[in-house]
């Protein structure tokens, strides 16, 4: 099944590392990034593994919770675990989901490729009523940017609450773009801090927040 933005998230309950969870009760009101590997024991899967567990702070702030996928059996994650703290220098603070039976691979769609039968580099934001909001798919020789998925979940989080969209390359706190469905009249209003019309349909205002 393809997974499109705006469906909501499929449920499902599957082993992890910190025992059997149930997706939508484990996530609660809370914003969620799942993200798949391909394997177990795998360079590249490791270092992404220690990074998120280094972003604790940055997840938490923005009332996020992690949850990683692969499809070795939870003795393998188990055992996996234990280097990750120890290459990485930080021990694994989010479950890791054990989808030996690729449940959970098959309904997010994340073994794609001919003959393939493990998961690729699947990532899915999905918003506290349970909504898809961003899907990313790398490739398995290419770690993902997580500073990049930290950036976009800022960027729903803002547009979520005001009439702006965020420009390229744009991070937390710079200026942002009025809708283009906002008449300058009512920009005045919604925008106290004034914009900057560039062209007609390209209007500049200051973060709208505080
Ligand atoms: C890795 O995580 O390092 C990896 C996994 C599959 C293919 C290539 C790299």
């Amino acid at each position: 099944m393809t997974i499109r933005l705006g469906d909501a998230a499929p449920d499902f309950t599957q082993e992890s590392t910190e025992g059997p969870i149930h997706f939508s009760e484990w996530k609660g009101d809370s914003w969620a990034i799942l993200f798949s590997h391909p394997a177990d024991f795998t360079p590249v899967c490791t270092t992404e593994l220690g990074q998120v567990a280094k972003l604790k702070p940055e997840w938490d702030r923005r009332n996020v919770k992690p949850i990683g996928l692969s499809v070795d059996p939870i003795e393998s994650h188990s055992r996996w675990v234990g280097d990750i703290k120890e290459t990485q220098g930080e021990a694994l603070n989010f479950p890791l989901l054990a989808d030996a039976d690729r449940k959970v691979a098959t309904l997010y769609d994340m073994i794609q490729g001919e003959a393939a039968t493990t998961t690729v580099r699947s990532v899915f934001v999905i918003d506290p009523k349970g909504i898809v909001r961003l899907t990313l798919t790398y490739p398995a020789s290419t770690g993902r940017n997580f500073d990049e998925i930290l950036r976009v979940i800022d960027s729903l989080q803002l547009t979520d609450g005001y009439r702006v969209a965020t420009p390229a390359n744009w991070k937390n706190g710079e200026d942002v773009v009025v809708l283009p469905a906002v008449k300058n009249e009512e920009a005045a209003t919604l925008f106290p801090k004034g914009f900057t019309e560039v062209k007609p349909y390209l209007r500049t205002t200051p973060d709208p927040r505080g």
